[in-house]
This record gives structure tokens, C-alpha cells and sequence, in this order.
């Protein structure tokens, strides 16, 4: 989703900027823009529909200088991709530049009043009607931008984070944020804003993540300062962010996505170090302790969470109820928000997003602490908006996702949950010792195991050559295969375009095994679980309609080798932890299908990595 970055220091912005952006094209975006004040006091916007090369080829041989500047990458909402509805967008006098990432819902009202008052717009898009009213409203009164950029958020209606700049006053930066994330990088004497701290860890690590309703004021060699609408005085934490530089690069992969598969076991060693101890026979969640007695006063469990971090959920749910006999229902955050849900102080929710900051995730979490239920948030991003908002929670710590389909963050987020199932079954009393430990110990043997299927990289590329024919797949799996079904349909649509769905295995009778012929790929997880002798029913059903049936079996597997057409053998795992295995090599089988066609695996076409609007 759109994508913010600003400077204003001692340096060349422009460079900054550019570098800045490309970091953030993994939100996915359609248009890109840039505007500086120059050296000599104009101010200049370039802005193209495309990538952030396009803008490069776009602004090569025009004025580049300035050292503050704004740049931004759009995800169309209000009109479609072009030029002229890229931002920056700047005010009618060519005074104030204004980049978004948000939706203002009352713009078209808004936008009325201004047309009214003699203001003409270049653009289709609800961020040009801001700009310009900030430009109103200071013309009006001749007042500062800070107090102007105060009162136009007074009478706006919706979620934002913005950067404004004013050629008239090339020293500041003025920056807002409620419900979309900001974050403002503090360097010695120069400041550096962004939608999230990867194109700021370059130049430092002292950051300072702004609250709803705050504005930031950012003057070269001038303290931060942080304001609300209302002019008070916003008190404010300065954070040292830990990302590193390599985290944010292919490191010699092709895409992003396929590093961050194989990254999958040093991910889950990560994810686990400090929770499972050295001996590998005891897990604890430091949050599910501290937390202990509400969590364990709960009188059910609510997931709210979206996409592949809604799949997570649905494992999360057979882990809690195996170990905590706790019961768990799992909402689609956007669907629970909206519901008036019967939800109250006796209930825990707990929130899983990658990213924390989407939009639907974030509002399920506000609605059930009106509620008064305790929330628990799952997240990676550090420092993003829904762990502020939750009651506690536990980071998956797996590094920056970049690739838009979600990889070693559903992988993080199953282990986290399970280490959560697990720490408060025992604190219950409803694990026993021998299974708490052979899960545990199971679990450390995870990241190698994965590793042996990685080794499965180049048989899965050649599989997929077989596939690009296909229009259509489908995807089995019973009990905790089930979500991974999902999972693996999920990625494939993302990237390659395929339309796939996943299905519990015993439903395809019910419908779905009307579409099996010789022409349908049907990808089965099938590894040797208690639901096997079923899902071997469920091959031979397709099979006796010439489905062409690939299955994921447990290696040493002779029974399904015989009746499927391609078997993938992965290592013998535990049920409960076997999601962790199966869905690695449903991502390669993906990734290698969408490579084959050519596609965009690491910005697939209208997606955007962090969904910050509804
Ligand atoms: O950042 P989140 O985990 O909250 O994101 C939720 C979904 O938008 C996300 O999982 C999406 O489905 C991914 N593109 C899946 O690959």
C-alpha cells in the first residue's frame, strides 16, 4: 500500500528519496512521485504512473537539487493509476506539496466546498483536496503550516499519514499521521520520514513511531517536535530500531520471496531463541506468564486476523483447543469488525498480522477493547500499530517480509502460536508432561527438518514446468492440513494468477468434485496423520474421475506413491507442528509456477504488502 518517504537535512534529498522508495516497493503500489525544493527555492513535483525506475527515467535531466524533499509511491484507491493522480499533489499556487498514504472519506464534501471557493483540481484523488485546503485555509489567515495543517485535519474525516512541505519555507517538513503508520528517523542534524523504518535504518537507528492525531515538525538542526491537533505538546519516546541492511536485500536470490523461504529455519530458530531452553524440553512465552491469570480466566478464545495470518489462526485454533481445551473461534477481521460481535471482558482476542498496520485487523482490536475484552497480539513488524494496540502480546521476530505473498511470517506466526498453546496448556494443566515435551522437543527439530525440504528447491521447479498450462487448482488437506489447503491455493493465486482453492478433503464430494477431470491439478496434503487412511479415500475419489493428483506424503510412503501421479516426500512430523513442513514446499511449488510464467512474484499485480485502508 502507498508508500512514504521524506528528508530534510544537509544532504541531496533526491537520492534519498529514490532509495527510500525502492525500499518500500514491497508495499505495492502503481505510481510513484517525487517533489523537492530546489536550490534555488522552486519547488519541483515529478510524478509518473509505473515503478520507481519509470520516475528515475522520468526526472533524469530535470532539476534535481534541494535538500528537502518528499517522494511517494501510490496504491490507487480514489481514481485510477496515472500521472496525474500520483503524488505528490500540490496546491493551487504551486505553494505546498503533500504526500498521503490513507483515505480522507469526506474528501468529495470536502472538495465541493473548495470548487466553490474557485479552486480547481488536477486529479481524481481525495489527497489533492487536502492540499488544497491547507493552502486555504493558510492563504486566508496567512498562518503557519503547522497551524494550518492543524485545522484542515480538524475538518477531515478519515485515516492519513502525510508530509507537507511549503516552498516558501524550505527548512520544515510538517507531518501527520492518525490510522495510517509514520514513522520519523532522527539523524544528526537532518530527519528522515517513512511509512515503516526500512528506508531509515540506512542512515540511523533512533526512530520515533507517531500516534494517532500527532504531528511531527521537523526542522533542520532543531529538536523533533511532536504536537496534536490542538497544539499541545505530544510527549515522545525515541526507539532504536534492529534491522539490518542484508535483511533488506536478495543476498543472490532472484526474489525476495524465494529468500525468505529458505530463510524459514534460521526464522524459526529465531523465533524460538530465548522461549525454548538450551535442553530443548520447556517452552515459555514470557507474555503468556506475566499474563497468566487472565489468560487462563478467558472463557474463549477470539482470532481476528486476515489472509495468510487468518490461515495461521485456523492452526492456532486445533492448538489451543488440543492443549488448553480453551475454545477458539476464528473471524475474518473485516467481517468481525463490522458485526456487532457478542464480546466481552471474559473473552482474550488475539490479533495476527505481519505487518501490524492492516486496516481491518487493527479496527477488530480497537472494537473488542471498547469491549472490554483482553487482546494478545502476533505480529513481526516491531514498533507497528497493532502491537501498541494490544494488551501484550509476543513478535514472531522472523526479520522484514519484502515479498507481498507471505511466507516465513505464517511459518513465524505457527510456531509462535504453538509455543503459546503450549506455555499456557501446562500453566492449565491440560497438556501432560510427556506430550508438553515430545511437542517441544519436536519443535527444535523443526528448522532442520525444513531444511530437508528445501533440498526439494529444483524437483519442485521442474514439477511446475508441468503447470503452466493450468487455469484452475485445487488444494486438499483435513484437520491441520486443512489450513495449509488454504495456504497453498492462497500463494498460488497471489503470484501466479491461477485460480486455486483449497478445501477440507471430505467437502469435495459436496460440490468441488464436480470440476475433476484429466485437465484438473489437485494438490493434496497427504502426509501419514490420523485423518491418512480418509485422505487416501479422498486421492482414489479423484482418481477414479482422472483428477491428476499430487500429493505431499510422509517419506517411506508406498500406499499414495502408487495412486497419485507425483508424490512429494517430505520428513515424518508430529500432527500438530506438521503445517510447519507441508506449506514449505507448497510456497516453492508457487513460486516456481509463477516464475515459469513470467510473473512479478515479489509485487504480484493489486497487491499491496500492508493493507492500511478497508
Ligand atoms: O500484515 P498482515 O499479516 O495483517 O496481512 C494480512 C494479509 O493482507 C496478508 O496475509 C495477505 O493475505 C498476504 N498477501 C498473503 O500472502
Amino acid at each position: 500500500m502507498c508508500g512514504i518517504v521524506g528528508y530534510i537535512g544537509h544532504r541531496k534529498a533526491y537520492p534519498i528519496l529514490i532509495k527510500g522508495l525502492k525500499r518500500l516497493e514491497y508495499r505495492g503500489y502503481d505510481s510513484a512521485g517525487v517533489a523537492l525544493i530546489s536550490d534555488s527555492c522552486q519547488l519541483n513535483v515529478y510524478k509518473t504512473k509505473g515503478k520507481v525506475a519509470d520516475l528515475e527515467t522520468f526526472v533524469s535531466q530535470k532539476d534535481i537539487s534541494g535538500t528537502i524533499g518528499i517522494a511517494h509511491t501510490r496504491w490507487a484507491t480514489h481514481g485510477e493509476p496515472c500521472s496525474a493522480n500520483a503524488h505528490p499533489h500540490y496546491s493551487s499556487s504551486g505553494r505546498f506539496a503533500l504526500i498521503h498514504n490513507g483515505i480522507i472519506e469526506n474528501y468529495a464534501v470536502l472538495k465541493e466546498k473548495l470548487q466553490a471557493k474557485g479552486y480547481h483540481f488536477n486529479s481524481s484523488t481525495d489527497t489533492e483536496v487536502l492540499v488544497q485546503l491547507i493552502e486555504y485555509i493558510q492563504s486566508a489567515d496567512h498562518i503557519d503550516l503547522l497551524t494550518a495543517v492543524q485545522l484542515a485535519l480538524r475538518e477531515v474525516i478519515g485515516a492519513y499519514a502525510i508530509a507537507v512541505m511549503d516552498r516558501d519555507n524550505p527548512d520544515e517538513i510538517v507531518a501527520a499521521r492518525k490510522s495510517s503508520p509514520l514513522v520519523v528517523g532522527i539523524g544528526e542534524g537532518e530527519f528522515f520520514l517513512a511509512s515503516d523504518a526500512t528506508p531509515i535504518v540506512e542512515y540511523t537507528d533512533k526512530v520515533v513511531y507517531l500516534e494517532d492525531e500527532e504531528i511531527a515538525v521537523i526542522r533542520r538542526d532543531s529538536p523533533l517536535k511532536v504536537v496534536n491537533l490542538n497544539n499541545v505538546e505530544c510527549p515522545h519516546k525515541v526507539q532504536t530500531v534492529s534491522m539490518n541492511l542484508g535483511q533488506l536485500e536478495k543476498g543472490g536470490y532472484p526474489h525476495f520471496m524465494l529468500k525468505e523461504i529458505f530463510e524459514q529455519p534460521a526464522c524459526i530458530n529465531d523465533c524460538m531463541r530465548g522461549r525454548v531452553n538450551i535442553e530443548g524440553n520447556n517452552v515459555v512465552l514470557s507474555a503468556v506468564i506475566d499474563y497468566k491469570e487472565r489468560l487462563l480466566a478467558a472463557k474463549r478464545f477470539i482470532i481476528v486476523a486476515c489472509g495468510t495470518s487468518w490461515h495461521a489462526g485456523l492452526i492456532g485454533k486445533q492448538l489451543i483447543e488440543t492443549f488448553c481445551r480453551i475454545p477458539v473461534e476464528v473471524e475474518y477481521a473485516s467481517e468481525f469488525r463490522y458485526r456487532d460481535p457478542v464480546i466481552g471482558p471474559d473473552d482474550v482476542v488475539i490479533a495476527i498480522s505481519q505487518s501490524g498496520e492492516t486496516a481491518d485487523t487493527l479496527a477488530a482490536v480497537e472494537l473488542a477493547k471498547s469491549r472490554g475484552a483482553f487482546i494478545y497480539g502476533i505480529c513481526n513488524a516491531v514498533g507497528s500499530s497493532i502491537p501498541r494496540a494490544t494488551d501484550t502480546g509476543s513478535y514472531i521476530h522472523v526479520g522484514p517480509e519484502i515479498g507481498v505473498a507471505s511466507t516465513k511470517a505464517f511459518t513465524g506466526q505457527v510456531t509462535v502460536l504453538a509455543m503459546l498453546a503450549l506455555t499456557l496448556g501446562r500453566e492449565k494443566g491440560t497438556i501432560d508432561e510427556a506430550k508438553f515435551v515430545s511437542v517441544v522437543q519436536e519443535l527444535q527439530h523443526i528448522p532442520e527438518k525444513m531444511e530437508e525440504v528445501l533440498k526439494l528447491n529444483d524437483r519442485i521447479a521442474e514439477l511446475s514446468k508441468i503447470f503452466t498450462y493450468a487455469h484452475n487448482f485445487i488444494y486438499l488437506g483435513r484437520g491441520y492440513a486443512y489450513p495449509v489447503a488454504l495456504e497453498g491455493a492462497l500463494k498460488l493465486k497471489e503470484i501466479s494468477y491461477i485460480h486455486a482453492e483449497g478445501y477440507p478433503a471430505a467437502e469435495m464430494k459436496h460440490g468441488p468434485i464436480a470440476l475433476i477431470d484429466a485437465e484438473m491439478p489437485v494438490v493434496v496434503v497427504a502426509t501419514q496423520n490420523g485423518l491418512y487412511e480418509k485422505v487416501l479415500s479422498n486421492i482414489q475419489e479423484i482418481k477414479a474421475r482422472k483428477g491428476r493428483v499430487v500429493a505431499l506424503v510422509t517419506k517411506g510412503d508406498n500406499i499414495i506413491s502408487r495412486v497419485a501421479d507425483t508424490v512429494i516426500e517430505l520428513p515424518a512430523v508430529m500432527e500438530c507442528l506438521d503445517p510447519l513442513i507441508t506449506t514449505v514446499p507448497l510456497q516453492l511449488l508457487a513460486y516456481h509456477i509463477a516464475v515459469c510464467k513470467g510473473m512479478d512474484v515479489d509485487q504480484p499485480r493489486n497487491l499491496a504488502k500492508s493493507v492500511t485502508v478497508e
